[in-house]
């Protein structure tokens, strides 16, 4: 098992745990056993499965264990499970000093961790995550986040987990389509921050997506690369997002986020290329990277450029009518507004951009977003 603890945020420990067992004995390594109460929130579709084996072993702490079922799915990013969880845990005397751990891909990460984030201030957290998504990116970097009536990731936290456990072979049972979600985020980290990890994935590609022991490379090399960017400013590895989080929203998320952000990343590449930031030759290498781990590189048809401009001024990175994007000038590199952190567009200039890349025939697919879930 290989394992490395980071400073997330300052004076915040995060023990990362990558273990390639079969039968999850890198568990082990966490001291259930010092919680008098374990409270395990689990995405239900894994019950009979993961976490089944993961509670046999948390079983031996000896620890009072109450489970908690959710549904994996975007719309569990509430207030209202906010509040059902928060009056769970308070129903059931949860105190400062016991545990939740949380099972589960980004929807159930994003909501425990948020509701660990403010139930008594904060109750130690250990993450669990079994998509490639929460492995990879909803799990390594402590932002908490539920969804608002519109905006995705509205609300939200900084909140360091004690640990995160990572396990390839718990993404052996997650399909092509989760592994495609996942896969979007760890290209993007590769952008904003490693030539190396743009390289480990073209040899990815070349295995067709199966090789295990260069996925754990992957993996690691992705953490690192969030780690260092988070250090810098949380937003800065929203490459893709501005755009990405305006498809997610206006499709009312039938499109899924590594999805919109993959095609959110093609959208930056090309304002990046009409800006002259980057060449030709660059951003076709990228589009050949993308094409091979089978991203998605479309829209759908039914996307309309006032809807999407309008979401964007309401990103987060926005001010108004300038729409903050973090937009490459080469791998690792970003364009940056004078004394500001990303590049800043005018709206009317992005509406431009977009009503002229929306003539593309090829780029805007008749129900995309419909076909791209039934893409498996
Ligand atoms: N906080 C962050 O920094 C951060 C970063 C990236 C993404 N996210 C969030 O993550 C969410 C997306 O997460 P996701 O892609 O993991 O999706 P998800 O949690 O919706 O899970 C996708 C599907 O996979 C199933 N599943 C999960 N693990 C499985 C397994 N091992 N085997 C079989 N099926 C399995 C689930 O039941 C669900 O149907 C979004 O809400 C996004 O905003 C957060």
């Amino acid at each position: 098992m290989k394992k490395f603890s980071a400073n997330v945020i300052e004076n915040q420990k995060v023990n990362f745990l990558f273990d390639d067992s079969k039968n999850l004995s890198g568990l082990s390594d966490i001291e259930f056993k010092k919680f008098k109460k374990i409270f395990i929130i689990f995405d239900q579709a894994l019950k009979n499965s993961w976490v089944k084996e993961i509670s046999e072993i948390i079983k031996k702490s000896k620890s009072e264990l109450h489970f908690i079922p959710l549904k994996g799915i975007e719309n569990i990013k509430s207030l209202r499970e906010v509040e059902k969880l928060l009056y769970f845990l308070e129903g059931s005397n949860c105190s400062k000093n016991d545990l939740i751990v949380s099972i589960g891909g980004g929807t159930i990460l994003d909501l425990s961790a948020f509701v660990s984030s403010i139930y008594m201030r904060g109750v130690k957290l250990v993450m669990i995550p079994t998509t490639l998504m929460g492995q990879a990116d909803a799990s390594s970097a402590g932002k908490t986040c539920i969804n608002g009536r519109q905006t995705k990731n509205l609300v939200g936290t900084l909140f360091m987990p004690l640990y995160v456990y990572n396990n390839i072979h718990i993404l052996k049972t997650a399909d092509r389509y989760s592994h495609r979600q996942g896969l979007s985020e760890i290209f993007k980290y590769g952008l904003l921050g490693s030539k190396k990890l743009i390289r480990y994935l073209e040899q990815y590609a070349r295995d067709s997506l199966e090789n295990d022991p260069l996925l754990l490379k992957i993996l690691i090399e992705t953490i690192k690369v969030r780690i260092k960017l988070r250090k810098i400013d949380p937003l800065v590895s929203n490459l893709g997002h501005t755009f990405g989080h305006a498809f997610e929203s206006e499709s009312k998320n039938l499109v899924a986020h590594g999805d919109a952000i993959s095609v959110g990343i093609i959208c930056s590449l090309k304002l990046s290329l009409k800006k002259r930031y980057i060449s030709k030759k660059l951003y076709s290498q990228l589009m050949k990277i993308m094409r091979d781990l089978n991203l998605n590189i479309n829209i759908d048809k039914s996307s309309n450029v006032e809807r999407v401009v309008n979401l964007m001024k309401k990103d987060k990175k926005s001010d108004g009518d300038q729409i903050g994007f973090v937009l490459l000038t080469d791998i690792g590199k970003i364009a940056k507004t004078k004394n500001k952190k990303f590049l800043f567009l005018d709206a009317k200039y992005v509406s431009s951009f977009l009503t002229e890349l929306y003539k593309d025939k090829d780029f805007l697919v008749t129900n995309h977003w419909k076909q791209l879930t039934k893409n498996v």
